[in-house]
């Protein structure tokens, strides 16, 4: 059989990572493809850029888009952003004909279902394993495995970064911003962190997981997101004393009358699988009917486990792999709808800081009484002097929307200092 010719946009971590494992692969992988690996060309910004490896022997391309040009079978993206050259280079390559693979979740969660359509138009494979929780087979099992019963929800640890700084700030009782210096010093974080803290990055791949799992276009615009910035050290602490650790998830489940797709900071029960997943690590949990739950743990980011995804899709390629990219065809990816305000339903942990007064206590329970929200149990701490009072609850499960009318009202008294805290408890 003919090699397969492959081109590289982005020498990069990912680039590089993808180079250097098919050099390893060698003989083994040809055997797995069913064919030789072969790359024909490469791209990336800078030319002269020492990376760690000969490339002399691989033609360089100073143009990205001009790969799509290239006698390559197939092109994989690793240059990133979800528009730009990216995009260019997709839309060329696909309208070419070639075979597309890429790690760029920003590029999918917002144009997937039209190069997905891009792709069956032009009977070209469409490929994105590592895009979500990089060397974790999640896509291919979200798109393949659990077809038989369908995925009624999906939630996961689908940050390094931020489950890096919460692991950090438990473990050292350091606050957010420590942590995430600490995670920058050691190159956890970028230096701009806000896509990562920000929930932007866990939004991104949960869009694409949605799709797999629902057969709807990703849907950035129907998801709520929170990151981490506000999380306190007393949020860590405090969830520990009720038997919870706090993890920035990404959840997207089936309600009855739409799709709830969230991400935000939850209060994991100490004990369930991911609870447990520390430092950079991803994971996700599946629930696939009387068929599951499914819990996968890995390596989210990194050179060895993105490139691992990356030529796991280049050899399905070589084989040839050739299906409907989100797992239905892409003319027949739904509008999501998104699920009734009313209709997530939790238990939430409050935070509140006040002022050491009289009555405070009270008028907070009884606004939250007046939203029909009632309380679990509570813990009030003593003041330090100069510092204000924590008053924490577990309310009993409750609509959102009446915890958070009733949490902005609260707010607005003079008693309360700065916004209240809610984060919602995740079951099992
Ligand atoms: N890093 C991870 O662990 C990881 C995990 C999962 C997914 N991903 C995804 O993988 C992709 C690549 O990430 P990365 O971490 O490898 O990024 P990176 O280290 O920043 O590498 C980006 C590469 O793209 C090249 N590049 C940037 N702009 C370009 C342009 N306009 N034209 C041509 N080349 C250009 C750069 O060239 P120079 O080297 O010459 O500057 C560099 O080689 C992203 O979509 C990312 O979200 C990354």
């Amino acid at each position: 059989m003919k090699p397969l010719k492959i081109a590289v946009a982005g020498l990069g971590t990912v680039g590089m990572g993808v180079l250097t494992c098919l050099a390893k692969g060698g003989e083994a992988l040809a055997q797995r493809a069913g064919r030789e690996l072969q790359v024909v060309a490469i791209n990336a910004r800078s030319r002269g850029k020492d990376r760690g490896m000969v490339l002399d022997h691989i033609p360089w391309t100073d143009d990205p888009v001009a790969l799509a040009r290239s006698d390559a079978d197939v092109v994989v993206e690793l240059i990133g952003g979800e528009g730009g050259v990216a995009l260019d280079l997709a839309k060329a390559a696909l309208s070419a004909g070639k075979h597309f693979v890429t790690a760029n979740k920003a590029l999918l969660a917002t144009h997937g279902a039209a190069l997905a359509a891009l792709a069956e138009k032009n009977r070209s494979a469409l490929r994105f394993e590592a895009a979500v929780a990089g060397g974790i087979p999640i896509v291919k099992a979200m798109r393949e495995s659990f077809v038989g019963y369908g995925v009624r929800s999906v939630r996961g640890i689908l940050n390094g970064t931020c489950n890096y700084i919460l692991t950090r700030m438990e473990a050292t009782g350091n606050e957010f911003a420590d942590a995430l210096a600490e995670a920058q010093r050691l190159g956890f974080a970028e230096a701009d962190p806000e896509l990562d803290v920000g929930g932007g990055d866990t939004a991104h791949k949960l869009a694409l997981l949605a799709s797999l799992a629902f057969g709807t276009a990703p849907d950035l615009a129907q998801m709520s997101v929170t990151g981490i910035r506000h999380l306190t050290y007393d949020d860590i602490r405090f969830a520990h004393e009720f038997g919870y650790r706090i993890k920035l998830l990404g959840i997207a489940r089936q309600m009855p009358h739409g799709i709830d797709q969230r991400v935000q900071p939850a209060m994991v029960k100490i004990g369930t699988p991911l609870a447990d997943v520390d430092g950079a690590f991803n994971a996700v949990m599946a629930d696939v009917g009387e068929a599951g739950p499914y819990f996968f743990e890995g390596r989210g980011a990194g050179a060895a486990p993105t490139a691992s995804a990356v030529v796991a899709d280049i050899v399905d390629v070589a084989r040839g792999a050739n299906g409907p990219c989100f797992g239905v065809p892409a003319a027949e990816l739904s509008a999501l709808t998104p699920a009734l305000p009313d209709s997530r339903r939790a238990a939430f942990y409050l935070r509140f800081a006040v002022l050491d007064m009289p009555g405070v206590l009270a008028e907070i329970a009884g606004r939250l009484a007046e939203s029909g929200v009632s309380i679990e149990s509570m813990i009030q701490r003593g003041r330090s002097p100069g510092e204000p009072v924590a008053i924490v609850m577990i309310t009993h499960e409750s609509p959102e929307p009446a915890v958070a009318r009733a949490l902005k009202v609260i707010a607005a008294s003079d008693k309360v200092l700065g916004n209240p805290c809610m984060i919602p408890m995740e079951t099992g």
